[in-house]
């Protein structure tokens, strides 16, 4: 009864395999093996175009290094008010970058465009004491477990056209989206004018797999020196390559969120059902939040069922009563349905 997140989950064996194997040879290092550049080319398959690749070991290196990428002094990023670079990683973008990230309002986690806008005229090019509007980046799925729509990513990326901005995509639950959205990582992305992406894999099987990918490699050109100089270049990169391979082999990634979300949908459909719980809010990935009875909830962790209380949103549409709590339950491509069963039967 693991949902406390889907990064306490453990490895896919075809990844651990392909691991296992990888450890049995030797190859160049930092990146310059056959196996690092055939991965690479793999993304270019991936996303249907040539794109600049750069293996990083956490969702916050790659977030920071992105953003470092476009880095203009007294730069400000918008992001949501909830973004995990505002909220949980520790100031890492603003310390990597050297940009402030400023917070943008609106409901579910994402960004409205009215919103964004009015932040963005709040940072004028020559806006010298407040800093300058610098670039935007979105959380595909959300920290929230919404999804933007590809509708909504054409509306983000036009705002960021219009002023110039770079637009980037905290893609560490990338795969949860893109099956929640049944579309191609090329529509989900660049189609829609987004310029660079944190690809996550250890949230879906990987044991620590993350990619910044750029669709202008002319972009990426600072970025080998910016990964070195924030220790992030691997010498034995080619583990990251390796897991990847196995990852993106026959579908592997989108088959595991997409059994993630399935597990989502028997969690949600069993609250809904359930006397001593509720949905918070309509989610479409693996991400599920639920107002539960405080007995309720201490019942199920005496059984075992692992959780986080979440802090409540700003916006959030329901009210949590004085006997009630808000949390989180992630599920991952390890849930069975015997766990959420487990789980259900716990909580109600
Ligand atoms: C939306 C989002 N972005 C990025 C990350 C990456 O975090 P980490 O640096 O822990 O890999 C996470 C992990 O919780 C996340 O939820």
């Amino acid at each position: 009864m693991f949902f406390a997140s889907d990064n306490w989950a453990g490895a896919h064996p075809a990844i651990n395999e392909r691991l296992l194997r990888e450890s049995a040879r030797f190859a160049s290092a930092y990146g310059s093996s056959e196996l690092d550049r055939t991965i690479e080319r793999r993304f270019n398959e991936i996303f249907e175009r040539e794109v600049a690749v750069f293996f990083v070991a956490t969702g916050t290196a790659a977030n920071s290094l992105a953003l470092a990428s476009v880095a203009r002094p007294g730069g400000v990023v918008f992001a949501h008010t909830e973004a995990h670079v505002i909220e949980d990683e520790c100031g890492a973008p603003d310390f990597f970058s050297g940009m402030r990230m400023v917070p943008v309002d609106g409901p579910l986690g994402k960004m409205t465009p009215q919103a964004l806008e009015a932040k963005i005229a709040r940072y004028p090019q020559d806006a010298v004491h407040h800093g300058r509007a610098a670039a935007i980046t979105m959380t595909q799925a959300t920290e929230v477990g919404s999804v933007y729509t590809l509708d909504e990513i054409d509306t983000l990326s036009s705002i960021a056209k219009v002023h110039g901005l770079p637009l980037h995509m905290d893609g560490a639950r990338f795969a949860n989206a893109l099956v929640a959205l049944e579309t191609t990582p090329a529509e989900m992305t660049w189609k829609r004018g987004v310029d660079i992406l944190s690809f996550g894999g250890t949230k879906n099987g990987c044991w620590c797999a993350e990619a910044i990918v750029f669709f202008d490699p002319a972009m990426a050109k600072e970025l080998p020196f910016i990964r070195k100089r924030t220790a992030q270049l691997f010498s034995k990169s080619r583990f990251i390559a390796a897991q990847f391979e196995a990852y993106l082999k026959d579908g592997l990634w989108l088959e595991l969120a997409g059994h993630a979300n399935t597990m989502a949908d028997r969690v949600r459909e069993g609250l809904a059902a359930s006397n001593s719980a509720r949905l918070a809010w309509p989610t479409q990935s693996n991400e599920i939040f639920a107002i539960v009875r405080k007995e309720a909830a201490a019942i199920a962790e005496e059984k075992g069922a692992k959780f986080y209380d979440w802090l409540q949103p700003r916006d959030m549409p329901e009210t949590v009563a004085g006997d009630e709590m808000l949390i989180r339950l992630v599920s991952s491509f390890a849930t069975s349905s015997d766990d959420v069963d487990a789980f259900l039967k716990a909580i109600t």
